[in-house]
């Protein structure tokens, strides 16, 4: 197909638009963090919603001129539909919505997480299902079974809260800023993991997550041991988490048969998991930290392979908030 492929990502926090080719090819990638959110120590709907909007015609049109085409250039728009924050999805939805009708151009609504999966697919590196891939971001964890291109199967999610927010909240206990994972690896350099035994949720069967038991289990350490050395909490944590993503990826890729493994999600950048995982094994496939995080070239890959809807059959779809798409 000629022309490129414009898309646009609001679930969360970040603005995103990119521009890729139809062989996946990012011709850009841009994205607008709202730091605001850190003095707050998450992600406030309503203000993410209110930035968005501020910042989604720049976030485009940056795209387009970076990627040196227009307007005109674009065969096709793809868009982050869910799941996600509802407010912040709209804004999104109804700037892919406008450009597509006042192009005549066709639509592809993209879930996110199938996007997640799609960052795998880009150029210069595709990365070919089938394959086990671990998502770990801090509105999202889980463990699919990729099949192909367009399709792939949840094997386990979490319980819970996300492995990146149990960094962040776990990072707050530790009296580090928000986002806490970048920072609590940091504090972690110097201390001990096996210093705290941390539980790693061994009693959830099957491939699901739980961090509920490591945030209450560092909770009463700082509470009943206040003394204990900061670096050797936080090492100790940091290595329950990863322990625990590291056994269920192992588990799904002994269950599946398959001896290739993909990552994303934010906490891909965490230092000891990328050691962890890799040191399973297979052949493991981890996009640039910029395609791991939420961006718009992974939703317009994704794009690649959704079934576009045309003109003016789209202008009715909504965000979906959880779960499966809510066409
Ligand atoms: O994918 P992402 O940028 O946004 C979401 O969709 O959530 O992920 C952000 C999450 C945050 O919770 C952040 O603390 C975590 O990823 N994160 C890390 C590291 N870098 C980012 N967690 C652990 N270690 C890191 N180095
Ligand atoms: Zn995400």
């Amino acid at each position: 197909m000629s022309g490129v492929i414009l898309a646009i990502e609001t679930s969360c926090d970040d603005t995103c638009a990119a521009v890729v080719d139809h062989e996946g090819r990012i011709l850009s990638n841009v994205i607008s963090s709202q730091s605001i959110h850190d003095r707050y120590g998450g992600v406030v709907p309503e203000i993410a919603a209110r930035h968005h909007l501020e910042l989604v015609d720049v976030a485009v049109e940056d795209a387009l001129a970076q990627a040196d085409v227009g307007l005109e250039d674009v065969s096709l728009v793809g868009v982050t539909q869910g799941p996600g924050l509802v407010g912040a999805l709209l804004i999104g939805l109804s700037e892919a919505k406008a450009i597509a009708a006042a192009r005549d151009l066709p639509l592809a609504p993209v879930d996110h997480l199938q996007g997640h999966v799609a960052a795998n697919f880009l150029a210069p590196d595709p990365f070919e299902p089938p394959f086990v891939c671990l998502i770990a971001s801090g509105g999202h964890t889980l463990i699919a079974h990729v099949t192909g291109r367009d399709a792939f199967r949840v094997l386990g999610s979490t319980l819970d809260d996300a492995a990146g927010e149990a960094f962040d909240k776990g990072a707050r206990m530790l009296g580090l800023g928000y986002p806490g994972g970048p920072a609590l690896q940091r504090l972690a350099e110097g201390g001990d993991p096996d210093a705290h035994r941390f539980p790693t949720a061994d009693g959830v069967a099957g491939l699901d997550f739980s961090f509920a038991g490591v945030k209450t289990a560092l909770l009463y350490a700082l509470r009943d041991r206040p003394d204990s050395d900061r670096a050797d909490l936080a090492a100790s944590y940091q290595h329950a988490i990863v322990e625990q993503l590291a056994v269920r990826t192992e588990r799904a890729l002994r269950e599946t048969g398959l001896e290739r493994l993909a990552v994303g999600g934010g906490v891909a950048a965490n230092g000891p998991l990328r050691a962890r995982l890799t040191g399973i094994g297979v052949e493991t496939h981890i996009p640039p930290h910029a395609l791991c995080t939420d961006n718009a070239a992974m939703i317009a890959s994704a794009a690649r392979y959704a079934t576009p809807l045309l003109p003016a059959a789209y202008l009715g779809l909504d965000a979906y908030a959880s779960g499966e798409r809510g066409l």
